[in-house]
């Protein structure tokens, strides 16, 4: 087994905020590295973000913001959500960093030594949604079959990749590695493309800028794929020598996970330039389901519906994680209903878990004076309780080498229902009721190092909560690592037990009822505004950067009688210039010190030859009347107004 283990999401493209197919695969990355690095290995767990192309330029263009902008606010929104629901990459990586563009050019340079790159013409038609390119066939009526655009005709000189060399090879590869496509269905789908004899690939674009320039000819971006892709070696440091570099010898080649909808991008195109470039291939590319949203797939409104923040502010982390790593197969589609988190935070989380910890610490407390007894000779429940727990502590490893999280589950908790059925077995209360001692200390000791095992086994996936769990059981935060569950009867007799909060509190009828209205209210209103086009959802509010402004000078606009130059504090290092029709109402020395309101992402404008970036907001009708919003308290300039 090797002792070293990389695994990748794909980099999330920063014209969307984070939703729970982003959430998905970063859990289960998680999961995954805290599950190896507890076996000891060498873990490296890589996300981050995909920032280049046209589709991320017109987004931001349209908010009035460069495209950097837009990506440095998404990027923040993917580090809170990561950072809570207890998501620790060791790195994040985004595609603008110039560690990640460098890469890009040495990767393009290095395909192009190799003789596999050319110059040639494309034609095509384009979605820029998809930025990809569609043929007569696979076309609907001219439109894009997922965006239902109808696409753009274009013929551009383009470069292209030799990837049609690689038909062969690559099957060869596939052959040869049967884990390097996961699941099987998927690697069959991949197998019939590839058998079809792949076509070279297009691999630069002129029609856009906001991306790496093709070395040599800066008139040709590098097309978005090969950008994105280079990720997972650019956040290693790829030297573009043979051994790569230090971090990239000591880690790749990597697990990707990702979504089955980007499948070919992974299994074809990746691997083919890898191939080209003369490095290894990922060791596996595992493609899983979508999720739908009570039954219908996921759109804007619905994505209102399971907003991941939402969700761990009403469940917590830990019953999200665990919500979407047990209840769907990882390859399969599947669906995220409020009902089915509940039923299983209800059931499994508090009931089977939570009930279990309580009771146990509780009969500690009672039974032992708080403190972990010695055993004595075990009997056959016992036995029974001991051989669960081994088979369990096996399976659930197993069941995670093959991406198969949803058994790995089921498997432990196996474990934690045997434990229910050991202590209504051996009744410790009847044991301490008829002083048998002896037998109680024996039980007692069983319980809790059931529950030691547990916390181990649920680590990866809830970590929170097995770090509570072995805190109540008188054991630090680092007793999370597998190699403390290798044998039976680890837990120290006298170990101290501290009772905490329950794990998880249930969610009852009413409060399960109020949680999901509002979260179908929100749902609602991104639909309401689909049907009332004056409607606007906190989103398109929030798009609009209304900031504290503390006018530092005003002067008149030459010529004219209505119009005041301002140079506003809005926290940047230089004041803004804001130029604002109020000059029958105010005298411009009025307004110098005041603290303003002002919009600052603008499309800035000349009024009368003069730049205004931002505009003040003030109300009244008439010239004359007209009132400056003003704030009266202690803001700061730059602060956000909501
Ligand atoms: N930027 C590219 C990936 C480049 S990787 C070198 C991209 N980004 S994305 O933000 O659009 O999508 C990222 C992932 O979200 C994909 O893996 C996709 O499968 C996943 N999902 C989007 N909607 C989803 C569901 N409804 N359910 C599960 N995953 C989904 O593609």
């Amino acid at each position: 087994m090797p002792d070293r283990f990389y695994v990748t999401t794909p980099i999330y493209y920063v014209n969307d905020v984070p939703h729970i197919g982003h959430a998905y695969t970063t859990i289960a990355a998680d999961v995954l590295a805290r599950h190896h690095r507890s076996l000891g290995r060498q873990v490296r767990f890589l996300t981050g973000t995909d920032e280049h192309g046209q589709k991320i330029d017109r987004a931001a263009r349209a908010q009035g913001l460069e495209p950097i902008q837009l990506a440095d606010r998404v990027v923040e929104r993917f580090l809170t959500l990561w950072d809570r629901l207890n998501l620790r990459p060791d790195d994040f990586i985004r595609t603008t960093e110039p560690r990640h563009e460098k890469v890009v050019d040495l990767l393009f340079r290095r395909v192009r030594e190799k003789g596999d790159i050319y110059l040639g013409e494309y034609e095509g038609l384009y979605c820029t949604g998809c930025e990809e390119y569609y043929t007569e066939s696979t076309a609907v009526e001219g439109c894009c079959p997922i965006h239902k655009v109808p696409l753009d005709r274009l013929k551009e000189k383009s470069y292209f990749f030799r990837m049609s060399k690689y038909t062969q090879p690559l099957l060869e590869h596939i052959r040869a590695h049967p884990e390097f496509v996961q699941p099987e269905i998927r690697r069959n789908e991949i197998v019939s493309f590839i058998r079809e004899g792949l076509r070279d690939l297009s691999v630069s674009r002129t029609s856009f800028r906001w991306g790496v320039p093709v070395p040599d000819d800066p008139d040709h971006v590098i097309y978005v794929w090969i950008d994105a892709l280079s990720n997972y070696i650019s956040a290693l440091g790829w030297d573009g020598s043979d051994g790569g570099g230090e971090l990239f010898s000591a880690h790749w080649p990597a697990v990707h996970l990702i979504g089955k909808d980007i499948l070919r991008f992974h299994a074809v195109y990746w691997p083919t330039l890898l191939m080209s470039a003369g490095l290894p291939l990922p060791k596996t590319v595992y493609a899983h389901g979508w999720w739908t949203v009570e039954g219908e797939k996921m759109s804007k409104s619905l994505r209102n519906v399971v907003e991941p923040y939402a969700l761990v502010d009403a469940y917590g982390a830990d019953a999200v994680r665990y919500f979407m790593m047990r209840e769907v197969p990882f390859g399969l589609d599947g669906d995220f209903s409020h009902s089915a988190l509940i039923g299983r935070l209800n059931a499994e989380l508090a009931n089977d878990l939570g009930n279990l910890l309580n009771r146990s610490v509780t009969m500690v407390e009672k039974y032992a004076d708080g403190r972990a007894p010695t055993p004595r000779s075990a009997q056959g429940v016992e036995e029974k309780l001991i051989e669960v727990a081994r088979k369990v502590t096996r399976e659930s490893a197993d069941h995670l080498e093959h991406y198969a999280f949803h058994k790995a589950l089921g498997s432990i908790w196996e474990l934690v229902r045997a434990t229910n059925r050991y202590i209504d077995e051996a009744a410790p209360w009847t044991l301490f009721k008829n002083k048998e001692n002896e037998r109680l200390d024996t039980v007692v000791y069983h319980i809790i190092e059931s529950l030691r095992f547990i916390g181990v086994l649920i680590y990866p996936f809830i970590p929170e909560t097995a770090e509570n769990l072995l805190g109540q059981i008188g054991l630090e935060k680092n007793h999370t690592s597998r190699k403390f569950i290798e044998s039976w009867g680890g837990l120290k007799p006298g170990t101290r037990v501290k009772k905490g909060a329950p794990l998880f509190p249930r969610i009852d009828k009413d409060r399960a009822e109020e949680i999901v209205t509002r979260f179908h209210d929100a749902g609602k209103e991104e639909k309401a505004k689909k049907e009332d086009p004056e409607m606007i959802t906190i989103e398109d509010f929030q798009k609009t950067d209304l900031r504290v402004g503390v006018v530092k000078s005003a002067e008149r606009v030459k010529k004219s009688d209505k119009l005041i130059k301002f140079q506003v504090d809005i926290g940047e290092s230089e004041p803004r210039q804001i130029v604002a029709g109020i000059g029958k109402a105010y005298e411009p020395e009025d307004l110098v010190g005041k603290q303003v309101m002002v919009v600052t992402n603008l499309n800035p404008v000349k009024l009368m030859g003069v730049e205004s970036r931002g505009m003040l907001l003030a109300a009244g009708e008439g010239d004359k009347d007209v009132v400056v919003a003003e704030f009266h308290g202690d803001v700061k300039p730059g602060e956000s107004v909501h």
